[in-house]
């Protein structure tokens, strides 16, 4: 007898479970990973940081959120969704996932953006959605509920129930459903998509040009290097020489700094030295030596 009452009790235990979450969950049917962010509302302290990735593995993985009580948060959250995993770097395409569960009406909004999606944007354009052309559904299952939760989706190029353009109207797709059914987002539904090209692909570095009139260093463009000014910059951005030009603060992706002096190595902090400081970890070896072995020949010179 004491066997049954524990079955019940974990029955009870799994139908509590069962019923105070509704969940969101990823599925991926596209050949390559995708990612995902939880971003909250103003002081939810959820900033969905681009390290605090989720990954959605590709080829039909699928993870699960499961929704928090965002009514104590006063606002939506947000499930940024994209196909590198980084999002901070200015204009990319992102879909947008959004949810508000609220508790005192059993029920959740939901609703899905394409914002930041170009139209017509190919993978080379960091602002490519894949699955706008490979299709995404978001849903809640089951045919009977659809009706009730209507459903948002994208696919051969085009959009249905989802935000294309920011602002609020009449009929705009925020969408809802009673608490406790789930919701599914599925990508590439209708074929591969392509994959936006890696927009972290280090850039080339900007040529620099002679100073035409004595400033120099970051923001200019100048260098001081053949320059008529003289061939160090100063911290304050300006091509001279001598000692002010040459000391703490040259900045030597722009000048000669005074290698002699100061040292060999240019520090990760743009310091010529001679020191383990300056030639280890974090050496610039485009502006100068670098290596512990460097730091051997002398000790600090200043
Ligand atoms: C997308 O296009 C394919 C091929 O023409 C078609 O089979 C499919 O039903 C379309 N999907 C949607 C959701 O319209
Ligand atoms: C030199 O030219 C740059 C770019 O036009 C300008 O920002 C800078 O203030 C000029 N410096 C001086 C010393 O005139």
């Amino acid at each position: 007898m004491k066997a049954a009452s524990n079955i019940i009790l974990l029955a009870v235990a799994f139908a509590t479970i069962v019923t105070a979450a509704s969940m969101v969950k990823f599925v991926n049917n596209c050949p390559y990973n995708t990612w995902f962010w939880t971003v909250g509302p103003a002081g939810s302290n959820i900033f969905g940081n681009d390290h605090e990735r989720i990954m959605v593995p590709g080829s039909g993985g699928s993870v699960i959120h499961s929704m928090i009580n965002t009514e104590a948060l006063s606002g939506g959250l947000v499930l940024k969704i994209r196909d590198l995993p980084r999002y901070q770097v200015g204009q990319v395409g992102i879909l947008q996932v959004e949810y508000h569960l609220e508790p005192s009406t059993k029920s959740f909004w939901y609703d899905f953006s394409t914002i930041d999606c170009l139209p017509g944007a190919g993978p080379e354009n960091p602002r490519h959605c894949p699955v706008i052309e490979g299709g995404i559904k978001m849903h809640v299952p089951g045919q009977a509920i659809e009706n009730a939760c209507p459903p948002a989706w994208c696919a051969n190029g085009t959009c249905h129930n989802t935000y294309q353009k920011h602002g609020s109207w009449l009929g705009e797709p925020t969408l809802r459903c009673s608490m406790n059914y789930d919701l599914v987002i599925e990508m590439c539904t209708e074929n591969p998509g392509h994959q936006t090209h890696d927009d972290a692909a280090p850039k080339p570095k900007p040529v620099l040009v002679a100073s035409p009139n004595g400033s120099c260093g970051t923001g200019t463009g100048y260098t001081c290097m053949g320059s008529r000014f003289g061939e160090s910059c100063s911290k304050y951005g300006y091509c001279g020489n001598g000692e002010p030009y040459r000391g703490m603060g040259c900045q030597p992706e722009f000048a000669t700094c005074a290698k002699s002096m100061f040292g060999s190595c240019c520090s990760q902090h743009n310091y010529c030295g001679d020191t383990d400081e300056f030639c280890g970890q974090g050496c610039q070896s485009a502006f100068g030596n670098c290596g512990l072995g460097n730091s051997n020949l002398r000790s600090t010179s200043r």
